[in-house]
């Protein structure tokens, strides 16, 4: 038996949802419903991993469930819900805890840049993050993950994970009926390659836009009203030079590159075809068309969140319902772990 294509992805209510967030993900999300079954889970447990504050965390898992729904995520067609419902993440955790070596996780790139210098005092939470990952996925045996670049590593492990499980367990995933070729676990695939994978910092071409960075020049917010898009836009570092006719000549411009692949991917189109458009005007002239383009696009979607923010029992209740769909998956699966592993149940 192959895997049933399924899709499943997660966003970490921890506040300041940006651009990079709505082009690298949930932008994606909308759009693999057409051809998915999709599973789009709020990662509540992972943004424990470091301090929230439980009033904010309440409200931030509702933020980002409205933003899931805003931007055209059906939760009657697909499933959404936070993922502490779910029992079964954190059950399956474990066992991808003992599965996953010390060595593996000690390679993880965002553990380095999330810990900092001070690693001794980083949560043990932060350190198995991309353990739970692994059970989010694979706990309704996904087989498609939209993710943007940085996820790319921590979808690598996954992938490990299962293939370790498979391996560890063969004989005994054999004698609970499963194809020994196949194995349990199915590899999840990382789809990165959408159109901003990696949007960059407003402030620094070099730089991911991140929910953590101090400065807010140097991200869109998805709540951001049309005044503060377009000054976000007019204070983007860019350099002096008009905008190349080819994409050749962004080449060691980040901060152009990342402006011109930002406005192909909120008009659905290429950056070809941005510098077909743009190419030798200079960004006093693009960057007032950029502003226009991320102001309408982005507002129906703000205007969106804010209507259904106020409604918190309709989110509660898109939530519980989802957590009881998901449920009805993941404890199967779960069940059938057990067997495997050599739990009596
Ligand atoms: P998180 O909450 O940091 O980010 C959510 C999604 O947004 C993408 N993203 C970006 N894409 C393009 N450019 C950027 N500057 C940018 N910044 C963020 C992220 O790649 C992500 O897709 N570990 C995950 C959440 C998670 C998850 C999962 C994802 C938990 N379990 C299982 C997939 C499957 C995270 O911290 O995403």
């Amino acid at each position: 038996m192959a895997f049933k294509p399924l899709v499943f992805s997660g966003v970490q209510p921890t506040g300041n949802l940006h651009l990079g967030n709505y082009l690298g993900a949930i932008k994606r999300f909308v759009e693999m419903q057409a051809t998915h079954d999709c599973i789009y889970c709020v990662v509540d447990l992972h943004a424990i991993t470091v301090w929230q504050d439980p009033v904010e965390l309440k409200k931030q898992i509702r933020e980002v469930t409205a933003a899931f729904l805003a931007a055209g995520i059906d939760p009657k067609a697909h499933i959404v819900f936070n993922q502490s419902r779910v029992v079964e993440h954190a059950e399956l955790a474990w066992v991808f805890n003992c599965v996953a070596r010390m060595g593996w996780l000690n390679r993880m790139t965002q553990f380095k840049e999330k810990a900092g210098k001070d690693r001794e005092n980083a949560s043990v939470g932060l350190f198995a993050y991309p353990t739970l990952m692994a059970a989010d996925i694979l706990v309704y045996r996904a087989t498609h993950v939209p993710v943007g670049e940085d996820q790319k590593q921590h979808l690598e492990l996954a992938r490990d994970i299962a293939q370790k499980f498979n391996n560890d367990f063969s004989a005994a995933i054999a004698a609970n009926g499963h194809d020994p070729e196949d194995g349990f676990f199915p590899l999840p695939e990382p789809l990165t390659q959408g159109p901003a994978p990696r949007v960059m910092s407003l402030r620094d071409g070099t730089k991911k836009m991140s929910k953590s960075d101090p400065s807010d020049y140097s991200r869109i917010g998805l709540t951001d009203d049309a005044d503060a898009i377009a000054q976000k836009i007019r204070k983007a570092r860019t350099d002096p030079d008009a905008l190349p006719s080819e994409l050749e000549g962004l080449k060691d411009r980040p901060e152009a590159d990342n402006l011109v692949t930002i406005y192909a991917a909120l008009a659905d189109t290429s950056r070809a075809a941005v510098l077909k458009e743009f190419g030798g005007s200079q960004f006093s002239t693009f960057k007032p068309a950029l502003a226009d383009l991320a102001v309408s696009a982005l507002s129906p979607v703000s205007t969106r969140m804010r209507e259904l923010m106020a409604d918190t029992a309709y989110i509660d209740g898109v939530l519980k319902d989802g957590g009881e769909r998901a449920t009805a998956i993941a404890r199967p699966v779960m069940d059938q772990v057990k067997d495997i592993v050599g739990f009596l149940r």
